[in-house]
């Protein structure tokens, strides 16, 4: 495995495996990497033969700044792990190197109204800026995101489609800790205490999934209970529990066809993010998270 810093030393390798043949992959993160940033590139193998990861933690992003500081960073450990995970090329470039004296941004007028777009202004600008940015670089064939994010996998799926990328973007499903925990660098700040009580936005999930499956169908009734979950995990405050229609993201009053529901918490200052994909056909429900 191969690391570099520049934009044109990615583009000279990418260019060089390219003309060799074959399909190019591509992880973005912003390091600190755990199992569910790896399990990204076992499935971008599956659909392509060289793996690009990015490493970048994107400060434009980070409508919070104290959130930015403390974002944890290891680039030795995560190189460790990329190359073991099968990445060919980490692209870990400094600020500088992506950020010159940027006066165009990428931004969509839709998606963003809900969820962590309604609590995080400038968020998705930030990621769509640098996601766009960094598909330019290294012009991928397949490029893989966690539904972890949902609302930026349907972000960035939109920019690629009204943009034009020449991508396929691939979700991923979430991966958790054994004890519910869905993995997060984030997590890394938790206190040994706030560890254990996070376990409540997964059990509040699994509540969501009982009532479902016993027919319920109506948020409020659906949100009140997964308040009530959380809320014995003693969080420092909920930003929010919410359930959107899966297309447009939009709340929905009731659970029909294919919906969303999400959490978005802060257990001390980490501020930590869950989700559920409901599936409802006829009678019946399933629900992926
Ligand atoms: P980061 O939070 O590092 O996440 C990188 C990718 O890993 C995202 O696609 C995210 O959804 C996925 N991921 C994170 N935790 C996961 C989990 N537990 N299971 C499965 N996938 C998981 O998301 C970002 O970085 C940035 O916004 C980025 C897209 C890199 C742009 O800066």
């Amino acid at each position: 495995m191969e690391i570099v810093r520049t934009i044109e030393e990615v583009r000279d390798r990418v260019r060089a495996r390219r003309a060799r043949g074959g399909r190019i992959g591509f992880v973005p993160t912003m390091g600190y990497l755990h199992r569910g940033h790896t399990s990204l590139v076992e499935l971008s193998r599956r659909h392509s033969d060289y793996q690009v990861m990015s490493i970048f933690v994107n400060k434009m992003q980070f409508n919070d700044p104290k959130d930015y500081d403390s974002y944890p960073v290891d680039l030795e450990r995560d190189c460790a792990m990329a190359g073991e995970a099968g990445v060919d090329l980490v692209f870990a470039p400094e600020h500088g190197e992506i950020y010159k004296n940027p006066l165009t941004y990428i931004d969509i007028s839709a998606l963003t109204d809900t969820l962590c777009g309604a609590s995080r202004p400038g968020h998705f600008r930030g990621v769509l800026t640098v996601v766009g940015k960094l598909f330019n670089i290294v012009l991928p064939d397949v490029s893989v995101f966690g539904q972890k994010d949902i609302q930026q996998a349907a972000v960035i799926q939109k920019m690629a489609d009204d943009l034009d990328f020449p991508v396929h973007i691939i979700v991923a499903p979430i991966v958790r800790e054994d004890d519910g925990l869905a993995m997060s660098s984030r997590n890394k700040n938790l206190t040994p205490l706030a560890r254990k009580n996070a376990t409540a936005i997964h059990r509040s999930l699994r509540k969501a999934e009982e009532m479902i499956a016993v027919g319920e169908r109506d948020s409020a009734s659906i949100i009140s209970e997964m308040e009530r979950v959380i809320l014995e995990g003693e969080p420092d405050r909920i930003d929010y529990i919410s359930v959107v229609r899966y297309g447009d993201l939009s709340y929905a009053d009731r659970i029909e066809e294919k919906a969303v529901i999400a959490a978005a918490v802060y257990f001390g200052t980490p501020r930590l993010i869950d989700n559920m994909i409901v599936e409802i056909d006829g009678g019946t429900a399933k629900c992926v998270y």
